[in-house]
């Protein structure tokens, strides 16, 4: 059994990397933070201080958190944030997933820094649906500036264009042999020959899908999300921010050599470009000794920038275990079907404005979903909006449903109705118990990329994607209700779509966001509000005695 209390201690703290000390936000002086280990379906309490100057508030993502949004974290959309000096007891309730899933800060970008692994495991007397791995190792996959965070978001905010890229990646916390500067520090995993680890993968980066792979060994990838898939071996992994893998890793190779492990980002957008976008980590064999110092780096094979076929063959490969003991259950029927759009817009810059516009062409950069742009209630937070109803001035229930537009993907313009957003809050209300297949259709005529788009409160199973446009006659007949994955992010597609499926039993307030954290902040995201249900064991469970003040 675990301990299921926990205390984070949200403060600054000095931590130096690429020859530079900075404070940054912290949990209990961590960074990674602390993980979080966990039975399936236990309820953990975790009491949050806030001991720094900034607001924080704290999310579990990929827990469920059956009927219990208020613990659920995204700043404005379920709580008001916790305040320097207060904190709040949040209570965790995990239901069925199983596997890796993490937390993170979940108001401005404070995740950079704020983020640590939460493993799920089967229930006692349960065992994994694979063979019990030697010993697992989280890798949690991160990003670095030299600069304080906040001064990058407000530039970045302030730019219209897009951020400052980061100054490395990192591979649990550390940027790795290409940066001499932190290479004493690089993230060394000692392994024995002949056993099997398991290596819990989470994307923990702002920005960046990275590809992630570990030189002459393979990955046997087994789980995603909190969910199982079935076996599936690779040479690398394609994992967006947000996302987790569990891979099994056999210890099988020489053992007099090190091997290197790396992640390489896939893409940052059209209109960036870095160099520093590599980072390593060495495999020893327990066996031997070597000096380091002076080997040549030797990378796996990673594909290279905008390798989009390589990141879509791969996210398409994944199945659901879909077995007696870890079933699935995906709608085979749906009562809501709803299209949404996921697109970046561009702005036209505002005549006197006073902040500058660097996105193409002069504009302002901006994204949203079916052309509205998201704007978190500045005041007050949804959840205890909709719940003592004092809806007015805070959100509007009017997410638009899809215009159907058929995109023409050569000629690289969005038709005009979609190219200037809406701003506002406005999300969708759905019937407790519906059975929902959301299309989320990618736009992005003008920069393109793929979207992790992230649900909180749900895993949904990926039922279908495709290029191009999404065909309401002739793709839903190619869906897999077979054993498609479960997930809480998939990523759309550049210039193409994905159909999800779930069933709204979980009645509460849960966003969705694009997990790309620029993206994000653009405002790509929306709300659903999911009803209570006819029986009192189908409402949303009675606020805690206390919540973050507004
Ligand atoms: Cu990983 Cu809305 O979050
Ligand atoms: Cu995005």
């Amino acid at each position: 059994a675990f301990a299921n209390h926990y205390q984070f201690i949200v403060k600054e703290t000095s931590i130096e990397r690429l020859c530079k000390s900075k404070k940054i936000l912290t949990v209990n002086g961590k960074f990674p933070g602390p993980t979080i280990y966990a039975n399936k379906g236990s309820t953990l309490i975790v009491h949050v201080y806030n001991k720094s100057k900034y607001n924080i508030t704290i999310h579990w993502h990929g827990v469920k958190q059956p009927r219990n949004p208020w613990s659920d974290g995204p700043e404005y959309i379920t709580q008001c944030p916790i305040q320097p000096g207060s904190q709040f007891k949040q209570t965790i309730i995990l239901s069925d997933e199983e596997g890796t899933i993490w937390w993170h800060a979940h108001n401005k970008w404070a995740r950079a820094t704020v983020h640590g692994a939460i493993i799920v495991y089967p229930n006692p007397g349960h065992s994994y649906p694979f063979p019990k791995p030697h010993a697992e190792i989280p890798i949690i996959l991160g990003e670095w500036w030299k600069d304080s965070v906040v001064e990058v978001l407000k530039e970045f905010v302030g730019s219209g264009g897009q951020p400052q890229t980061s100054d490395a990646f990192l591979i649990n916390g550390q940027p790795g042999d290409y940066y001499p500067c932190s290479k004493h520090g690089t993230f060394k995993l000692e392994i024995k020959s002949g056993k099997t680890y398991l290596l819990r993968i989470l994307n923990a980066a702002m920005h960046e899908i990275l590809f992630f792979a570990i030189r002459n060994h393979k990955l046997t990838i087994v789980g995603t999300d909190g969910s199982y898939t079935k076996p599936l071996t690779r040479d690398f992994i394609a994992i967006s921010p947000g996302q987790t893998f569990d891979c099994l890793l056999k210890a099988n190779q020489n053992p007099n050599n090190f091997y290197y492990m790396a992640a390489r980002a896939y893409t940052n957008g059209t209109n960036v470009q870095f160099n520093n976008s590599t980072t390593t980590a060495i495999i020893k064999y327990q066996e031997n000794n070597y000096n380091f110092n002076n080997s040549p780096i030797s990378l796996p094979y990673l594909p290279s920038y905008y390798d989009t076929p390589s990141t879509i063959n791969f996210s398409v490969s994944l199945r659901s275990l879909a077995s007696k003991i870890h079933p699935i259950s995906v709608p085979t029927k749906v009562k809501t079907r709803l299209v949404s759009t996921v697109s970046i817009n561009l702005l036209p810059c505002p005549k006197n404005n006073t902040r500058s516009c660097q996105g193409p062409n002069g504009t302002r950069l901006s994204a949203s979903m079916n052309n509205i742009s998201f704007l978190t209630p500045p005041r007050y937070n949804i959840l205890e909006a909709y719940y003592y109803n004092r809806v007015k001035g805070v959100f509007g229930a009017d997410f638009p449903d899809f215009p159907p537009y058929v995109f023409n993907y050569t000629d690289d313009v969005l038709p005009l109705e979609l190219e200037l957003p809406k701003f506002g809050t406005q999300v969708k209300v759905l019937k407790y118990n519906t059975t929902v297949e959301l299309v989320l259709q990618g736009t992005n005529l003008v920069t393109g990329l793929d979207h992790p788009m992230h649900l909180h409160g749900y895993n949904f199973y990926v039922v279908g994607w495709g290029l191009g446009n999404f065909d309401e006659k002739y793709d839903p007949k190619n869906y897999n209700l077979v054993d498609p994955p479960r997930r809480n992010n998939v990523v759309v597609p550049k210039n193409g779509w994905v159909a999800i499926r779930f069933r709204a039993d979980n009645p509460g307030v849960w966003t969705m966001h694009c997990h790309i954290e620029r993206h994000l902040t653009w405002g790509m995201q929306t709300v659903f509000i999911v009803k209570n249900g006819h029986k009192p064991e189908e409402h949303i469970l009675p606020p805690p005695h206390y919540m973050p003040p507004c």
